[in-house]
């Protein structure tokens, strides 16, 4: 065991299970070790580094960024922040941007501002939102309470009032569940955390049509499948359903912790002048980067390329599953975010990946989710699809 994972093992808090591994340095969709072992990255930091790690032309924004200012606050307005604003409102629904830091703080900056349309539009009775079992929207109190899996609030409750589950993609407990109460639906197009699980375009189609109805707030939650992760650069775009709300985290920055919660005007007009804040939120280092990453990723023939990457190694695993159907139950997904389900236990297959020096997630006990960087080589998918060949061979 190296230094740093002795010293990990120590001083930091108990809430992960870590591998006992410790990267010092990444290149391209490569990470490398203390000990300069080098590891094929299928993870992305669990979907983050989606243009890979140490990539040039992002270090170029971030050291032209930290040579002219680093923080000022949003008492003032800066230069990457509303640059940043303005492209992702020309390449999206939406009309104003909101700016955090993480996925859950974009996740509550959603909830409260969907209560607080409701709240000045309708009154403070309209409080209630629908979630879907099985749903991940991360570890701060509000999302928390709309995360549909009960395992994650052992020992923390009560959580928010006023949630109701439904099962995914059921259309019927969806028209159920709807009333003049709620002031809005959280979906994530693909449940990640949950296992890999794509929404039904029927039942997407339904909650916008409910959400009108009703006049509640469709919210996507896009933190996980944004930013091309899907080959499209938000994964509504698939559905063709716009939300009211969208939340994007995670590769917004590529790694530089950086959140933003987008709607239109009318709806975010309800967030007027100390109704909502964030010190850090918007900072101009992750900003500056977020803008490159958008540039690059929104280019048409690379979101294209993601597609195709994403249909091959779907249709390899496909053709796997089918000489396999004892071992592998579905393989499901969209471009580069797929999730293999097995009828056994993924962990030895996840280990056995790991000894090969190939990491991934395990999301769920039976499901591996290959979420590499968007800029994965056909020739690297290739090395993989062989190397699980050889691992399930055995099995
Ligand atoms: C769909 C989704 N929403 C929200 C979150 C929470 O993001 P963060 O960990 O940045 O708070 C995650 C994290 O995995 C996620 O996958």
């Amino acid at each position: 065991m190296g230094y740093i994972v002795e010293m990990g093992e120590i001083y930091l808090a108990g809430n992960y299970k870590r591998e006992k591994l410790a990267f010092v340095k990444g290149s391209g969709t490569r990470l490398f070790t203390e000990d300069g072992e080098e590891y094929l990255d299928f993870t992305s930091g669990i979907a983050v580094c989606n243009l890979g790690h140490a990539n040039q032309e992002l270090i170029k924004e971030l050291n032209t960024q930290a040579e002219l200012l680093w923080h000022t606050s949003n008492l003032y307005y800066v230069s990457p922040q509303a640059k940043l604003a303005k492209k992702l409102v020309e390449l999206s629904f939406a009309e104003k941007v909101f700016f955090a830091n993480s996925g859950a703080e974009a996740i509550e900056a959603g909830l409260k501002l969907a209560r607080r349309w409701a709240y000045e539009n309708f009154g403070k009775e309209k409080n209630q939102f629908i979630a879907l079992e099985n749903s991940f929207h991360g570890r701060t109190y509000g999302a928390l309470s709309v995360t549909g899996q009960p395992k994650y609030w052992e020992g923390f409750e009560p959580l928010l009032p006023g949630i109701i589950f439904i099962p995914p993609n059921d259309k019927k407990a969806l028209s159920a569940s709807f009333n003049e109460k709620v002031c809005a639906i959280i979906l994530e197009p693909i449940q990640g955390e949950g296992g890999v699980y794509p929404l039904d375009k029927e039942f997407v189609e339904l909650a916008k049509e409910l959400c009108q109805k009703y006049n509640a707030l469709l919210i996507f939650d896009e933190v996980q499948t944004g930013i091309g992760r899907t080959g499209k650069l938000f994964a509504y775009e698939h559905f063709g359903v716009e939300p009211d709300i969208m939340c994007l985290a995670k590769a917004l920055a590529n790694g530089l912790p950086l959140s933003a919660m987008l709607a239109k005007e009318k709806v975010m007009s309800a967030f007027k002048p100390g109704t909502h804040a964030s010190t850090f939120g918007g900072n101009p280092l992750a900003c500056a980067v977020a803008l490159k990453v958008l540039e690059i990723v929104s280019n048409p023939s690379f979101l294209k390329e993601v597609d195709l990457k994403g249909r091959i190694l779907k249709e390899k695993l496909e053709k796997i599953r089918k000489e396999r159907p004892d071992l592998i139950k579905e393989v499901r997904g969209l471009g580069l975010l797929i999730g293999i389900e097995f009828n056994i236990s993924a962990e030895k297959i996840y280990q056995k990946l790991l000894e090969k020096k190939i990491l991934v997630t395990q999301p769920k006990p039976n499901v591996i989710r290959l979420s590499p960087p968007l800029i994965i080589t056909y020739r690297e998918i290739d090395f993989f699809m062989e190397t699980f060949k050889e691992i399930i061979t055995v099995l």
